[in-house]
């Protein structure tokens, strides 16, 4: 039996990385799924977005999908590895569930040529330290600065993210990573949601900076995984479809999420646990 390919996220941030996923990989379906009715997670203990995510994976395999991307920093700093190492084997020991920190934690040490690189995200992957943790792994030479941005998520999901208001918090924390290494010259965005303040960040940077966003690398990193995996690639059903499910309400969602997918879409409420 082929199945789709799960996208998972708290809420919309997920659909920025499908957008570049999709592109690359046209040919596969997908089930995006949004937790919205339980987002932001950014600042939810490690407990509550572990049960939370594992829920929602376990929903994505209840609908047949042999493959999950948690398209969600949160997601996979504070959940994947105990789902990877602890709940696969219990629950679907031929599955499997990815992460978008890798594909970029892999890359960036390349990217960044002074190898002095920040980090945006929520407070829970910044307090996980998985991005420090992981960049060393790669390249230990990196220098490698945090700061988390608790606001930011709560100002997209509520669509104030253009509004005067958003720009005194982004501002806020630009300043602040910056203070704490003025050397940086690359800039992640590790949260699947700030793809959409990419413009408004770039006002308070010099053009020296770049601002990395982790859509095209988590793409880059699934079609080698793929390469690597014919076992599993043959377990992906390929019509070139599109589903879309949210925990809330899907009218709100199809509106909203149009903005980060690129294009409309049409979303069905879905209820957790199954
Ligand atoms: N989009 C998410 C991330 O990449 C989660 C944001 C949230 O729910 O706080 O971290």
């Amino acid at each position: 039996m082929q199945g789709p390919i799960g996208v998972f996220d708290s809420g919309f941030g997920g659909l920025t990385v499908l957008k570049s996923i999709a592109a690359k990989l046209p040919q596969y379906d997908y089930l995006y799924l949004g937790d919205n009715a339980r987002a932001p997670y950014g600042s939810r203990s490690f407990e509550t977005v572990y049960q939370y995510t594992l829920e929602c994976v376990k929903y994505l395999f209840s609908q047949g999908c042999p493959l999950v991307i948690l398209a969600c920093n949160t997601a996979s700093a504070k959940a994947l590895r105990t789902i990877q190492q602890h709940d696969l084997a219990k629950i679907a020991p031929q599955n499997r569930v990815l992460g978008v920190i890798r594909p970029t934690t892999e890359r960036v040490g390349e990217i960044s040529q002074g190898k002095h690189v920040g980090v945006l995200g929520t407070r829970g992957t910044v307090q996980s330290e998985s991005y420090v943790v992981e960049v060393h792994k790669f390249f230990p030479e990196v220098t490698i600065s945090q700061e988390a941005c608790p606001m930011w998520v709560p100002l997209i999901e509520n669509n104030e993210h253009e509004s005067p208001g958003a720009s005194y918090f982004i501002e806020q924390h630009i300043k602040s990573l910056l203070e704490k290494d003025p050397q940086i010259d690359t800039i992640i965005l590790g949260c699947t949601h700030y793809p959409l303040l990419k413009n408004q960040i770039e006002q308070f940077l010099s053009n020296k900076i770049q601002v990395l966003a982790q859509g095209d690398l988590v793409a880059n990193s699934l079609v080698d995984y793929l390469q690597r995996h014919p076992e599993m690639e043959t377990r992906l059903s390929k019509n070139g479809t599109f589903r879309f499910e949210t925990t809330d309400d899907s009218n709100a969602f199809d509106e909203m999420g149009s903005r980060f997918f690129g294009q409309p879409i049409q979303s069905k409420t879905i209820h957790l646990p199954v």
